[in-house]
């Protein structure tokens, strides 16, 4: 008697296993997050996420050229803004000579090919740490889509290739969508946060930019009003179908690992681009486990970027992305 069929035949060696991969991640599946803050030669590391940086524009320009080099050809771009330049509108984020709008130049003059994708929410300029305008205890959403269709011109105008707004406000890809061709930027793509869920995941992030959300009277602390629950599915295909529907060219899972069901799903149902975020609180989470010794990094690194790719990711949006090409 003998097994009829011997399944580790195709795993013998290296090259049988080369040869018969399902997935294999390359460079060009990557988009690379960067943080920007004002000031020169600044590379600041961020506590709680080991070596990544926030970098100022010059520091900006090598980093690009080196990202280039790797086959690393897209970038997402954050900007760290000082606290008296914050207000409850985000006015800021519409200043033609803000920090968002030179960082996308810079990144066009250093590099021209280079794809750039900008974040557009208000957080990062808000005094409450929102991704949209408070009022009387809410977060207010056709007002606040009406700024984000005017930071969108605005970083188009600036030269960004896509426009990637990360707020969860209903109907924002079409005002953003009607902005953009009223504005004669017809070619400016969007990628839509879609199901972005109110993760705990997100808190290194915030530690970056300064952006978490403050106490206010009446206001929650969180972002659940707008955000997704982690409990739900039907949901996301809901929100993913409405933003395609409205004239997203990609659709975004956001975290990842945990969320690796929905990106299946999503994948199973739409006809676009899916992308998804590997967020600052998985990288943090492998760092700090690798740091005690407990993880092999790279192991565990490699094998995370797999299986989000294996659920269906075309585009990985990801702080791993320079040390995982590092290693291919
Ligand atoms: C802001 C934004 C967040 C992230 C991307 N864009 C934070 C938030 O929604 O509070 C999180 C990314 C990460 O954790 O790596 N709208």
């Amino acid at each position: 008697m003998y097994p009829l069929i011997r399944n580790r035949r195709l795993r013998t060696s290296d090259a049988i296993r080369h040869l018969v991969r399902e997935t294999i991640i390359t460079p060009s599946d990557f988009l690379v997050p960067i943080f920007i803050v004002e000031g020169k030669g600044v590379k600041e590391e961020i506590a709680s996420m080991p070596n990544y940086y926030r970098m100022s524009l010059d520091v900006l320009e090598k980093e690009v050229k080196e990202l280039w080099q790797m086959g690393l050809c897209a970038v997402l771009l954050f900007v760290k803004v000082d606290d008296q330049l914050k207000d409850n509108k985000g006015t800021e984020a519409l200043n033609p000579d803000g920090l968002m709008q030179r960082a996308i130049k810079t990144v066009k003059n250093t590099c021209p090919e280079m794809l750039v994708m900008t974040d557009v929410a208000l957080d990062p300029f808000s005094s409450y740490g929102h991704d949209g305008i408070v009022a009387e205890g809410q977060i207010l959403n056709d007002e606040t889509c009406e700024i984000l269709a005017e930071m969108s011109v605005s970083h188009a105008s600036a030269g960004a290739d896509f426009v990637a707004p990360s707020d969860m406000m209903d109907g924002r890809i079409l005002t953003i969508r009607e902005a953009l061709e009223d504005e004669g930027f017809q070619d400016t793509g969007i990628m839509s946060y879609s199901a972005k869920y109110a993760s705990a995941f997100y808190g290194p992030f915030r530690d970056a930019l300064d952006s978490a959300p403050v106490d206010i009277k009446d206001v929650p602390k969180d972002k659940k009003t707008y955000q997704m629950d982690s409990a739900n599915r039907f949901e996301a295909i809901k929100e993913t179908q409405q933003d395609i529907d409205e004239g997203a060219d990609i659709v975004m899972v956001k975290p990842g690992l945990c969320y690796l069901d929905i990106v299946r799903e999503i994948k199973n149902e739409v006809d676009v681009p899916v992308a998804v975020y590997q967020v600052s609180g998985e990288y943090a989470m492998v760092k700090a486990a690798a740091e005690k010794g407990w993880l092999d990094h790279d192991s565990v690194m490699m094998e995370q970027l797999i299986a989000i790719k294996r659920a269906g990711a075309n585009i990985i949006a990801s702080y791993f992305a320079k040390d995982a090409v590092k290693l291919m």
